[in-house]
This record gives structure tokens, C-alpha cells and sequence, in this order.
């Protein structure tokens, strides 16, 4: 029995409806930080939230669930077992071990991959159609792990990437001019980690290419300013893991970010990590690392056309070369 009184000549529902829905797996700080800057957002219709811990889970849920007097309406659905992630359109992988203080994220691989093991194919099995998105760290390799134990095609399986080093990295720029971050255009790409490579030669300010518009106002900069700048964006997770033990808010956005661009269907472009071989000279290995890409509503759509100069293309394929070493010891 309906609470409502029924309205003459009402029109039935629409067959054509779309129900859209995210699934994220893991519910420590990064899951978490991703899912309620998801609901802020009003994108979705239902969340489905796993993990091992049914705790965690069950506080996590009715935590979300008891903000809905002040969200967009979504249904809030949490389990230990992957039959609540069924027909998600996107699921986003955040579960997993976290780098301690001062420890390097490849360090995480063999935890990790053992975990993926098991989460990847029930969430395929569940979500046959869904565009997967990787947080857990070693966030390029473990993509990788994703794409072969999912069977989806490349363009469905993207990693988080260096979004993330990138909006650092357009803050740093962004602090040091006294502009907005979202005027800055520039991106991280490569390894999401230590080898990731900054594109100086691409980057511009409100339309304005930097290096140019540095030389021409006879702004003295060095090369070695350039390289503290992405020296800082390298070393800002350990720094932030040093004061709180995680990084949570940021990846939050960021994730959210990638959410909306493949719902909304934006197709805005997006450094994050993909099937690289073939681009940039990466060809041997089948790696995936992050390139600025153009995302919608079916994944990745094809990657932008930006110059590199030499080095920074030589840089990408050393960034290239330490995945594929890692890579090489697995055996997925
Ligand atoms: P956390 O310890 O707070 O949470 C991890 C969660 O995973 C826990 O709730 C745990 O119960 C759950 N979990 C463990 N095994 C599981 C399994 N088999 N199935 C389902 N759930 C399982 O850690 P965190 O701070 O949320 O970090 C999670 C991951 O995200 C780490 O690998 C971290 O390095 C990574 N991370 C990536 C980025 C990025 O930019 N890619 C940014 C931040 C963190
Ligand atoms: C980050 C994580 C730790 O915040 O990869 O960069």
C-alpha cells in the first residue's frame, strides 16, 4: 500500500529510467572519502559498499545513511558478499594494505595482488558490463591485475593514476603564481608513485604556456626550481602519510572526479592509468601507467594528443620499464 494518494491520469513510469549505481570495495579512509564525496554529488541512484570487515561495514552504511536528510536520495546498501555489487555501472577498488610511514607503494604489490585475487572475479562475475577503477596501491601494477583477472576490455579497466599527483602538482604551480589550481593546466603522468614524470614543456596557466611566458616577463627559474616543484609532488603522500597515517580527502575528490566524467558522460581529459603499450614508445611489456586520457560513459575513449619533448618521453618509458620489472615477478 502506496503512502500516497494516487493522482488522476497519472502518467506510468518511465521503462526507460536508468538505474545508476557504484560499488566500492574497501571501507577504510580512501573508500570512505570516495563514497561521501560521491553522494555529495548526486550522480547515483545506489551505493553498494563491501568489505571483509562486517563491522566497519555496517557502521560505515548507517553512518552514510544517516546524512540522507541532507543528500541527493540514495540507496545505501553495504555486505560482505559481492551479490550486493550486482549490475553496478562503475566499480572502485580502494581495499587493500596501505604504505606505513616512509614505505614505497610497489612495496605493497604482493599483499595486494593475493587480495585481488578473490575480489576481481566476483566483482565481473556481478557487474559483467561495469568500468572498473583501481585505487589500492601499487595502483598501476594492481590495474594491470585487475584488466587479466577480470577478462574486460582495456578500455574498461582504469587505474586512479596520477589524477591525483596531478592536482598536486596544479596546486604547487598554482600556490607558487597566486592563480586558481583549476586555471592550471598540467599533468603528472607515468607511475602513479616515485618515477611519475612532469610535463613542463605542455604546461600553461589561463590558456598562457609557462615556460614561454616565464622567459618572456624574464622570470629567472632554474631547472632545479621545476624539479623541487615535482620533487614536493612526489614526496607529498609520504609526507602526508608521516603526519595522519593515510591520504584520504584528496584521492576522494579525485575518484569522484573520474566518477563524474564516465557518468555524465563528460568526456573531459584525465591522467589516469591505462594499457600504455603502443603510445609514447612503451611497446614490449603490457603495462598500464598513467597518460592523459579522454573519458565517457564506455571507459576510455582514446588518449590525447599531447607533445612530449625527448626527455620527458625517455622519462616515460623508464617510468615504463620499473612497472614491467615489478610486473615480471608476478604470476597472474
Ligand atoms: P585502510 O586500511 O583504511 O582500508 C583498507 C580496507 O580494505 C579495510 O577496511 C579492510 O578491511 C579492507 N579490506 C582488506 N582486505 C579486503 C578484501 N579482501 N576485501 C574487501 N575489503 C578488504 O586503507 P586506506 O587508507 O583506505 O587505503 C586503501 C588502499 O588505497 C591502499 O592500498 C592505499 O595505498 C591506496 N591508496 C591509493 C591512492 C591512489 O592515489 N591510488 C591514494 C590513497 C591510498
Ligand atoms: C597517495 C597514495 C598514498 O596519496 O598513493 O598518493
Amino acid at each position: 500500500q502506496s503512502f500516497f494518494k494516487p493522482i488522476q491520469q497519472a502518467a506510468p513510469p518511465s521503462p526507460t529510467k536508468r538505474h545508476t549505481k557504484i560499488s566500492v570495495i574497501g571501507v577504510g579512509n580512501v573508500g570512505m572519502a570516495i563514497a561521501q564525496t560521491i553522494l555529495t554529488q548526486g550522480l547515483i541512484d545506489e551505493l553498494a559498499l563491501v568489505d571483509v570487515n562486517p563491522d566497519k561495514l555496517r557502521g560505515e552504511m548507517l553512518d552514510l545513511q544517516h546524512a540522507a536528510a541532507f543528500l541527493p536520495r540514495t540507496k545505501i546498501l553495504a555486505s560482505v558478499d559481492y551479490s550486493v555489487t550486482a549490475g553496478s555501472d562503475l566499480c572502485i577498488v580502494t581495499a587493500g594494505a596501505r604504505q606505513g610511514s616512509g614505505e614505497s607503494r610497489l612495496n605493497l604489490v604482493q599483499r595486494n595482488v593475493k587480495l585481488f585475487s578473490c575480489i576481481i572475479p566476483q566483482l565481473a562475475h556481478s557487474s559483467p558490463d561495469s568500468i572498473l577503477i583501481i585505487v589500492t596501491n601499487p595502483v598501476d601494477v594492481l590495474t594491470y591485475v585487475a584488466w587479466k583477472l577480470s577478462g574486460f576490455p582495456p578500455n574498461r579497466v582504469i587505474g586512479s593514476g596520477t589524477n591525483l599527483d596531478s592536482s598536486r602538482f596544479r596546486f604547487l604551480i598554482a600556490d607558487h603564481l597566486d592563480v586558481s589550481a583549476q586555471d592550471v593546466q598540467a599533468f603528472i603522468v607515468g607511475e602513479h608513485g616515485d618515477s611519475s614524470v612532469a610535463l613542463w614543456s605542455s604546461i600553461s596557466v589561463g590558456g598562457v604556456p609557462i615556460l614561454g611566458f616565464l622567459e618572456n616577463q624574464q622570470i629567472t627559474f632554474t631547472k632545479e626550481t621545476l624539479e623541487n616543484i615535482h620533487k614536493e609532488v612526489i614526496n607529498s603522500a609520504y609526507e602526508v602519510i608521516s603526519l595522519k597515517a593515510c591520504t584520504s580527502w584528496a584521492i576522494g575528490y579525485s575518484v569522484a572526479s573520474l566518477a563524474r566524467t564516465i557518468l555524465r558522460e563528460q568526456r573531459r581529459i584525465h591522467p589516469v592509468s591505462i594499457l600504455a603499450k603502443g603510445f609514447y614508445g612503451i611497446d614490449g611489456d603490457e603495462v598500464f601507467l598513467s597518460l592523459p586520457v579522454q573519458l565517457g560513459r564506455s571507459g576510455v575513449l582514446g588518449v590525447a594528443n599531447v607533445h612530449l619533448t625527448d626527455e620527458e618521453a625517455q622519462r616515460l618509458r623508464d617510468s615504463a620499464e620499473i612497472i614491467a620489472q615489478v610486473q615480471r615477478q608476478l604470476n597472474v
